[in-house]
C-alpha cells in the first residue's frame, strides 16, 4: 500500500472523531495535515489549527502559514514537497494552548502520521510543539537549530513563524540560518536555494 493510500486510511480513521469533547463542539473542521506523502523528506508539526485553518481545513493558512512558505521558498521549497500537520487535528477555542487530554487524544494520529510518511527530518514550530515532541521544559530558545534525536526520530526545533509577524521581522536572520541547516540536511541544490534566497 502506498503511504498516499495509507494516510488516506488514517484520515477516514478520525473523520468523526468525537474523543475531544470540547474540541468536537467548537471544531468546522478536523484539519488533518497537508502535503505530498510520497515526496516529502521533511515533517512540519505546529501547535493546533486557528481561525483560518479551522475554516479552510488546511495547517498554516493564516498569517503565519505566509511567512511559513516564504521560508521554505527560500530553501527551494514548496508546500506540496512538505507535510505540515499540528499537535492537535482542531481548533482549541479561542486559540488557547491544546489541553494534555487532547494531547493524548491525538497522540496515535501524530505518530502514526509521522511513521507513514517516515521524513528525514521534523521540524518542531514553537515552543509548544517543540516541549510537547521531545518531553522536555527547555525553552525553544535554547533548542532552536539542534537536531535532537527522541524515539528514532530526527527533530529540529524552530520559533514560530508567528514570532517573525510581533518581532517585525528582527529574527529573521535566525530563521535563515535554521532553514539553510535544513536544506544541508536534505540536500537541497545550492543553486535552487540562491535563486530563492530573495523571496524572504
Ligand atoms: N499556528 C500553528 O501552530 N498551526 C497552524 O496550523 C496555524 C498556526
Amino acid at each position: 500500500m502506498s503511504k498516499t493510500d495509507r494516510l488516506a486510511d488514517l484520515k477516514k480513521e478520525y473523520t468523526s472523531c468525537a474523543l475531544c469533547k470540547e474540541l468536537v463542539n467548537n471544531r468546522t473542521n478536523i484539519v488533518f495535515g497537508v502535503g505530498d506523502p510520497e515526496k516529502c523528506k521533511l515533517v512540519i508539526i505546529g501547535e493546533a489549527p486557528g481561525y483560518y485553518e479551522d475554516v479552510k481545513n488546511e495547517p498554516f493558512v493564516g498569517k503565519s502559514g505566509q511567512e511559513l512558505n516564504k521560508l521554505l521558498a527560500s530553501i527551494g521549497l514548496s508546500r506540496d514537497e512538505v507535510y505540515i500537520t499540528n499537535t492537535i487535528l482542531c481548533r482549541p477555542p479561542e486559540n488557547r494552548n491544546p489541553k494534555a487530554e487532547e494531547l493524548k487524544n491525538c497522540r496515535a494520529r501524530l505518530d502514526k502520521q509521522i511513521e507513514i510518511l517516515n521524513p528525514r527530518l521534523v521540524i518542531t514550530l514553537g515552543n509548544f510543539a517543540t516541549q510537547y515532541m521531545l518531553d522536555t521544559k527547555q525553552g525553544i530558545t535554547k533548542l532552536r537549530g539542534k537536531v535532537v534525536e527522541k524515539n528514532g526520530i530526527q527533530i529540529m526545533p524552530m520559533f514560530h513563524p508567528a514570532t517573525i509577524l510581533y518581532n517585525g521581522g528582527k529574527n529573521l536572520h535566525i530563521f535563515e540560518e535554521d532553514f539553510n541547516n535544513v536544506a544541508e540536511i536534505l540536500k537541497l541544490p545550492p543553486q535552487k536555494r540562491e535563486q530563492q534566497r530573495t523571496l524572504l
